[in-house]
C-alpha cells in the first residue's frame, strides 16, 4: 500500500529529516582514529533525545531480532546495520558509513553517509565518491511520472559504468509515519518498471556498493552485513519527496 504525503506532511518530515541530517554532520566531525563505534552512537542517541526526537533503529526489529543501537555503523567490509561497541576502534584508513534515523512528531527520517578516518587509499576514495554520485543520479530520476525502475537503473548505471558493484540483498523503501513503507526501491534493474512516482510520495534512496563483487553475508551479531570478498563497501542515503518540480531532498541540513 503506497501512502502519498500532503504539503504539511512533507514539512513535517523535513523537520524529522533536518534533525537526522543535523546529527549525521555532528557524528561525522567526531570520526577521527582512536575513537569507538560504541561512542558515535552514545553521541547520536543523547543528540536525539536532546532534539525531543526517538531513535528510529533502536529496537526496531526484523524477524524476532531487535537491533540495539541508535545509529548503524559499517567499517571498510562492512556494508550495512553495522552494530556499535566499544571494541571496534576506528583507524585511520578506514571508511566507515554511518545509517541514521529518528522519529519526530511522529514522521520518520532516514539517511547515511560514508567518511574517511584521516587519510585513505584512492580506491576508497573514488568508491565514496561513485557511490555519492549514484545516489544523486537516482535522486534525479525522480520526477511525477516517472517509475521506481528509473531510479534504480539510474544508480545501477553510475555504480557499473564506474566497475563497481550493487548489493542486491538491500533496498531503499518509501518512507513517511513508518521508517519502512511501500514501494521498495532496489539499486538494479529487476526487470519491472516498478510503481509510478507521483506527487505526496517520499522515498528513502540508498545506494550499497562494493569494490569487488556484489555478495555478502552477515555476521555473528545477527545483523553487520559484509562483502563476501572482504572488499570495501560504501553506503549513501536521503530521503526524498516527490514534488511537481521534481525532487525535494528531505535529509539536508
Ligand atoms: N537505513 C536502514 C534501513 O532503512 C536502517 C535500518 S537499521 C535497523 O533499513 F537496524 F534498524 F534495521
Ligand atoms: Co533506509
Amino acid at each position: 500500500m503506497i501512502l502519498l504525503k500532503s504539503r504539511q506532511e512533507i514539512e513535517q518530515m523535513r523537520a524529522a529529516s533536518t534533525i537526522v541530517a543535523q546529527i549525521l554532520d555532528e557524528v561525522a566531525s567526531r570520526v577521527r582514529p582512536g575513537v569507538t563505534t560504541a561512542e558515535l552512537d552514545a553521541l547520536a542517541e543523547e543528540l536525539t533525545l536532546e532534539k525531543g526526537a526517538r531513535p528510529a533503529f533502536k529496537g526496531y526489529t526484523v524477524a524476532g531480532r531487535v537491533y540495539p543501537a541508535s545509529i548503524c555503523i559499517s567499517i571498510n567490509d562492512e556494508v550495512v546495520h553495522g552494530v556499535p561497541t566499544t571494541k571496534a576502534v576506528l583507524r585511520a584508513g578506514d571508511i566507515v558509513g554511518l545509517d541514521f534515523g529518528v522519529c519526530y512528531r511522529g514522521y520518520f527520517g532516514d539517511a547515511a553517509r560514508t567518511v574517511p578516518v584521516g587519510r585513505v587509499a584512492p580506491e576508497a576514495e573514488r568508491l565514496m565518491e561513485v557511490t555519492a554520485a549514484a545516489l544523486h543520479a537516482g535522486i534525479e530520476a525522480v520526477r511525477p511520472g516517472a517509475h521506481v525502475g528509473d531510479i534504480s537503473a539510474a544508480i545501477q548505471d553510475a555504480v557499473e559504468a564506474a566497475g563497481f558493484s550493487v548489493v542486491r540483498e538491500f533496498v531503499g523503501h518509501g518512507i513517511g509515519r513508518n521508517l519502512h513503507e511501500d514501494p521498495q526501491v532496489p539499486n538494479y534493474r529487476t526487470g519491472a518498471r516498478g510503481v509510478r512516482l507521483q506527487e505526496g510520495l517520499v522515498l528513502a534512496i540508498e545506494p550499497m556498493v562494493n569494490a569487488g563483487g556484489p555478495e555478502v553475508y552477515v555476521k555473528e551479531d545477527g545483523w553487520t552485513a559484509a562483502t563476501r570478498d572482504g572488499r570495501l563497501s560504501a553506503h549513501f542515503e536521503h530521503s526524498v519527496a516527490v514534488t511537481g518540480n521534481g525532487p525535494y531532498i528531505l535529509t539536508l541540513p
